[in-house]
């Protein structure tokens, strides 16, 4: 039902000009395949102009934050309309450094969700437990605890446009390490079953996604998995010609666990 979603949240990384190299190659490199959906999260200031050339590879462009509200005094933040006026397809909300290095909480991330949807966009939506959480054997309780908060309210008919993404903090970026399929798929299926809690039975249209330390070495594990509708991927896939590769790699195991 679902395309596989293969995406990369690039962070602070890349000008305007090298995300537009970035683009190009993706599309001379890889040709759109109706199974699959793929994405890119480059900073603000590479989005003008952005969605129109990666629509030639079929590729939706996303923002990495955004505030809340329509407008108002809130100097340097970057309102929901803004982006969509650009052509903006879906919006990160609630990464792990966000959450960390900018305080955002669970109720802060639920206003987002709803200005998402409000602006026509589908919301990429993270959770994840950090090491400690895990340490306490509280990461079900973590994920679950995010979920509801962030996706309270939230009518069962916006479901087929919203993503969530588990990424544990304590694989996530430089410091962390790759997890272990049998350590995230536990977690996996208790963010489903708070899906279906919140959801009912609409909440299999929900992409669910995985992210923390994907690499070539480990993406056909995680891309194999039923559970699982895409990847989510950073610092292996910073160069164009490694998002490539590890696309490939990840949508051939996909369709051979099929
Ligand atoms: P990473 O980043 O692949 O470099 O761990 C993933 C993410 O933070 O989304």
């Amino acid at each position: 039902m679902h395309p596989f979603y293969f995406g990369t949240n690039v962070k602070m990384h890349q000008t305007h000009a090298d995300t537009q190299r970035f683009v190009r190659v993706v599309a001379e490199q890889s040709s759109p395949v109706p199974e699959r959906q793929l994405f890119l999260m480059p900073p603000f200031t590479s989005l003008a102009g952005l969605p129109e050339l990666a629509a030639e590879s079929g590729m939706w462009i996303g923002a990495q934050n955004m505030h809340d509200a329509d407008e108002g005094e809130f100097t340097g933040e970057i309102a929901p309309g803004m982006l969509r006026a650009l052509g903006v397809e879906m919006v990160l909300l609630g990464h792990a450094e966000r959450r960390r290095h900018f305080g955002e909480t669970d109720g802060l991330l639920n206003r987002k969700v709803r200005a998402a949807f409000a602006h026509g966009m589908r919301p990429l939506l993270c959770v994840g437990e950090d090491a400690q959480e895990r340490g306490f054997g509280i990461a079900h309780e973590t994920v679950a605890r995010q979920l509801k908060v962030a996706l309270h309210g939230i009518q069962a008919d916006h479901t087929a446009r919203l993503i969530v993404a588990y990424e544990p903090v304590w694989s996530i970026g430089t410091s962390g390490r790759p997890a272990l399929v049998e350590e995230v798929l536990p977690v996996l299926e208790a963010i489903r079953h708070t899906l279906g809690e919140l959801f009912g039975a609409r909440a299999k249209e929900i992409a669910l996604l995985y992210g923390g330390s994907v690499n070539e070495s480990n993406c056909a594990d995680y891309a194999a998995l039923p559970v699982l509708d895409g990847l989510f991927v950073g610092r292996a896939v910073r160069q164009p010609e490694d998002f490539v590769h590890i696309l490939n790699l990840a949508y051939q195991a996909r369709a051979k666990s099929r």
